[in-house]
Order: structure tokens, then C-alpha cells, then sequence
């Protein structure tokens, strides 16, 4: 029985590790990290200050999916966040989804 459930600890644990991952990949192919990064200023905001920013926002997973694809300015101060036409509208739900749970 004991382990069973060591067992079953260690499949949820490999599960969230891959899907964390997974997350992160996108944020790559996507070259978003030319321009962030989670917990580190670059040119644009940090991803956690992000997730923080729009923690009690019910809108945000769409508002930030729509951002992602065609770009900004003026949120985060006067740097212009470049349209990225590259993100498919699949790739920009799931990279807000992630951006929002790096609180
Ligand atoms: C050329 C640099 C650059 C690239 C590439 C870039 N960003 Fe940004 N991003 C910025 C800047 C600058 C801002 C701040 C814009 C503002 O103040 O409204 C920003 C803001 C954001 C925000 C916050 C939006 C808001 O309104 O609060 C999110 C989320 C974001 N970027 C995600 C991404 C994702 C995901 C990618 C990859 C597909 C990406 N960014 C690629 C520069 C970039």
C-alpha cells in the first residue's frame, strides 16, 4: 500500500514537472524571451509581476491572449511590445494561461 502511493506521488509529480515545462517551451519557440523574463526585468515587464498585476482579473486570461498576438504599449510604461503574428491563437490562450499562474 505504502508504495502504491509513493508510486502515485512520484506520476503526479512527473505530470506537473512536464506540463511546467511544456509551458516554458512555448515562451521559447515563441522568442518571448528575448524580451521577458519570469522573475527579472529585461526589456519587457517580469512574467510574475504580470501574473500579480491581473491575479483578481476575471477578463485577464483573454485581455493578455489578445496583447500577446497584437502588441502595447503604455501598461507597463512606454516600451512598445511589437505585434507577435507568428503566435498561433492556440500558442497565445495557452501563454497567458501560463503567464497568469507564475504568481
Ligand atoms: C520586442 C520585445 C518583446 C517581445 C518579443 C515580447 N514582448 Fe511582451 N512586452 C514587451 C513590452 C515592452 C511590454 C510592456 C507593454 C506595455 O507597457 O503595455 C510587454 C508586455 C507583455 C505582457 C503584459 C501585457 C499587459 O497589458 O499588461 C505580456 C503578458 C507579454 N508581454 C507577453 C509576451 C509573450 C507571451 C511574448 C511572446 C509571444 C512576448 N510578450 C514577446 C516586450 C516584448
Amino acid at each position: 500500500m505504502k508504495n502504491f502511493i509513493s508510486l502515485f506521488v512520484f506520476i503526479c509529480l512527473a505530470f506537473q514537472i512536464k506540463v511546467v515545462y511544456a509551458d516554458y517551451a512555448l515562451l521559447q519557440k515563441n522568442n518571448c524571451l528575448a524580451c521577458h523574463y519570469i522573475d527579472k526585468r529585461k526589456y519587457g515587464p517580469k512574467l510574475n509581476e504580470v501574473a500579480l498585476r491581473y491575479a483578481n482579473d476575471t477578463n485577464a486570461k483573454e485581455k493578455l491572449a489578445k496583447k500577446i498576438k497584437s502588441g502595447g504599449s503604455g501598461v507597463w510604461g512606454e516600451d512598445i511590445m511589437p505585434p507577435q503574428p507568428h503566435v498561433s491563437n492556440e500558442d497565445a490562450i495557452a501563454l497567458a494561461k501560463y503567464i497568469l499562474s507564475l504568481k
